[in-house]
């Protein structure tokens, strides 16, 4: 059995579609799902499927080995960043070499960077006037949205779409595809 421990800040939509899909899975448990923030809903979704929560404090990143260290004891093999607006310390990222994945809701290396998150990303593509945005699943590294990438996939966009559209339609591809990184990942 592989443990993986799902990090997200806020709605946790991509955790739950991830909870749902391995939760009678023999070879894959989501064992833990950790936040920064003590109202994310994904709290609430994490209940629902009864798995553990981890709540990381305001200075969690001066601490960063003795999470490392606790996520070793609960035998987590892999981290699965699912909307975690906060950049991984470096410690973390050498204690799970190329274990630790984001997803990113666009095209990288196009519209990622520090500030581009959630919406941002997508008022972005729009005022560029791209015809295509997508999903970026990749490994994680000290710079933001800068890792090898394991999976992308596209959707394309017209002059009608908005912001909002853009993101029901990048929404859709990381429901499907990113639990199947975590299990391209996992082997
Ligand atoms: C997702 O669209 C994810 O790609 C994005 O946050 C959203 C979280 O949604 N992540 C980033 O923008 C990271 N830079 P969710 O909480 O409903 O899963």
């Amino acid at each position: 059995m592989k443990n993986i421990a799902i990090f997200a800040s806020g709605s946790g939509s991509n955790a739950e579609k991830i909870m749902e899909y391995f939760q009678n899975s023999q070879q894959v448990k989501v064992a833990l799902v950790v936040s920064n923030n003590q109202n994310a809903f994904v709290l609430e979704r994490a209940k629902k499927y009864r798995v553990p929560t981890m709540l990381l404090p305001k200075n969690w990143k001066s601490d960063a080995e003795n999470i490392s260290k606790n996520l070793k004891e609960k035998g987590i093999d892999l981290i699965v960043l699912a909307g975690f607006m906060q950049l991984i310390p470096s410690e973390l990222i050498s204690a799970f070499p190329n274990k630790i994945i984001n997803i990113h809701p666009a095209l990288l290396p196009k519209y990622g960077g520090k500030g581009m998150y959630g919406m941002h990303v997508h008022r972005a593509v729009k005022s560029a006037g791209d015809s295509e945005s997508g999903i970026s699943i990749h490994f994680v590294n000290e710079k933001y949205d800068e890792g090898e990438i394991i999976l992308q996939k596209k959707c394309s966009i017209s002059d009608e779409d908005t912001p909002e559209s853009i993101q029901q339609k990048v929404q859709k591809l990381e429901h499907e595809y990113f639990v199947k990184a975590i299990e391209k990942v996992l082997g």
